[in-house]
């Protein structure tokens, strides 16, 4: 017993000061640099980040808003995946959560109901269970190069299409239009709800208590908007759930979330979790497989000698008999550097998605504040360039790290071709489906769907600019843009 209070003695004797001097030492230590209340852009905030970032370096600190943006991968992969017990939470917004969006896992804050939820969300989208997905995956890219090759000036829509229908066949075994109600009601949730994820409700955000108030009262029009948001998100959860459940029963077909169902009938925890996967998955899969694939569209409309090198690789090793397989994905380098460089330049999420600091932390020398909301900026280098599509549509902005690519404002496929571990790396190393703990779930199937979706369109489509009635290329304005996912307009 004297031997054990001792014992408490010396250890408090040695750890009191170790404590007091790292607690002075971080107290000390200063904020990363940065701006001074600037105003926080909401359009092309990446570009703006990067000038922040020639004036303050890797690490921009936004005091008033404990925000640190950085256009680094290096320190991107530092905080988030090397210290990932630290920076993996996400924002606690009241905004989220009385919209009900707290459901979507992306948005859930690192607890134990998101490490459930993303537990049974991984045990069925790993990599070992993508083929149960080929099947789907093979029928709406044959869709989408009918829907291409008829109509190619609607190729936003067929993109879209493409994304969606994909994910209900997947899912819940179900045929969606794009005119389908759920399919608008999605489009619409999804807008919605990425405005809000920017914003926030700045009125409730300053004046909690406004929620406990009616919303026809002034200043609570943000209720309306919440419940709206709710009620969509309740239909998006339960209506295709009910209906790949009846399709089950009465035989007409199986799916995922209706094989999910009946094995967890009696357990209202599990079902609760089935069904926000089924939400989750639309709200992550659509837009950014639009963006992915039309990014694609406009890249190889603007490099026709890419086109003709990935058609001849695919002619030489598979033929003009078929379409490309998954089988045939590790023969065809070329085509795999295609859709990496795609991926590079284009990042459906150029920014990312926040992820927020749980504890206080010291970082090249600087105080990160727990609670600090962690901006990626995936997208990086930018610059503005111009070129046609079809019809009227408009042209993006790139993204490249110089001290990762040379050259890196280049569209060059074989960057990937020569890099010394060749073409086909881990899809980890895409930048695009984040980092870390948080890293997207549905990587696997979503990359497989953007490779199918590539190496079909290169195999059977020929893709150029528009003419005009004198066989002139079309003029198009080069305006563009999106809040939170990039999007070919
Ligand atoms: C080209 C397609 C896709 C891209 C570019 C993409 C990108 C991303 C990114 C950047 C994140 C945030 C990662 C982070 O916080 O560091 C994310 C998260 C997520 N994605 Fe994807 N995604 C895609 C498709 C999908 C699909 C098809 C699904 C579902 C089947 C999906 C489900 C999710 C989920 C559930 C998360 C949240 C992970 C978490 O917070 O723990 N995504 N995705």
């Amino acid at each position: 017993m004297p031997f054990l209070f001792v014992s408490a003695w010396i250890g408090l004797a040695v750890l009191a000061p170790v404590c007091i001097l790292y607690y002075c030492r971080r107290s000390t230590l200063p904020f990363p640099p940065g701006p001074r209340s600037p105003q926080m852009p909401i359009l092309d905030a990446w570009v703006t980040y990067k000038e922040w970032g020639k004036k303050y370096g890797d690490l921009i600190y936004i005091r008033e808003k404990n925000i640190l943006i950085t256009n680094s991968s290096e320190v991107v992969v530092d905080l988030f995946e090397k210290r990932s017990r630290i920076y993996s939470d996400r924002e606690s917004s009241s905004a989220i959560r009385l919209c009900g969006a707290d459901r979507i896992v992306s948005l859930q804050q690192y607890s134990n109901k998101w490490k459930q939820h993303r537990k049974f969300f991984e045990q069925h989208f790993r990599q070992s269970n993508s083929s149960r997905f080929y099947t789907a995956q093979y029928s709406k890219v044959r869709e989408l190069l009918q829907n291409l090759a008829t109509e190619p000036d609607n190729f936003g829509q067929h993109t879209m299409l493409f994304s969606q229908s994909l994910m209900f066949a997947i899912l819940y075994g179900l045929d969606i239009s794009h005119e389908d109600p759920l399919a608008r009601k999605t489009v619409e949730t999804v807008a919605t709800l990425g405005q809000i994820f920017m914003t926030g409700f700045p009125v409730l955000e300053n004046f909690p208590w406004l929620r406990f108030l009616p919303s026809f009262l002034p200043g609570c029009g943000f209720k309306k908007i919440a419940n709206k948001v709710f009620q969509n998100l309740d239909e998006i959860d339960t209506i295709p759930f009910e209906a790949a459940l009846q399709n089950l029963h009465t035989g007409k077909s199986t799916s995922l979330v209706a094989e999910l169902a009946q094995r967890y009938e009696k357990m209202p925890a599990e079902i609760k979790m089935i069904k926000a996967m089924g939400t989750t998955s639309f709200i992550g899969a659509s837009d950014t497989t639009m963006s992915a694939i039309s990014s694609f569209l406009l890249t190889a409309t603007l490099h026709p000698d890419t086109q003709v090198k990935a058609r001849a690789e695919i002619d030489r090793i598979i033929g003009r008999d078929r379409l490309p397989t998954f089988d045939d994905r590790q023969h065809l380098p070329y085509v795999e550097s295609v859709y990496r460089e795609v991926m590079r330049l284009y990042p459906p999420v150029p920014l990312g998605v926040n992820h927020v600091s749980m504890e206080n932390d010291i970082y090249r020398g600087c105080h990160i504040p727990k609670g600090c909301k962690i901006v990626p900026n995936i997208w990086l280098e930018t610059h503005l360039c111009s070129l046609h599509f079809s019809s009227n549509n408009v042209i993006r902005a790139m993204n490249r790290d110089p001290s990762l690519y040379e050259d890196p404002d280049k569209f060059s496929p074989e960057r990937h071709l020569n890099a010394p571990a060749g073409p086909f790396t881990n899809i980890n190393n895409i930048h695009a489906f984040g980092f870390g703990r948080r890293i997207c779930v549905g990587r696997y199937m979503a990359d497989n769907t953007v490779w199918l979706a590539i190496a079909s369109i290169l195999a059977t489509l020929v893709l150029s600019t528009a003419k005009d009635s004198e066989g002139k290329e079309i003029d198009i304005p080069g305006e563009f843009n999106n809040i939170f996912f990039l999007f070919v307009l």
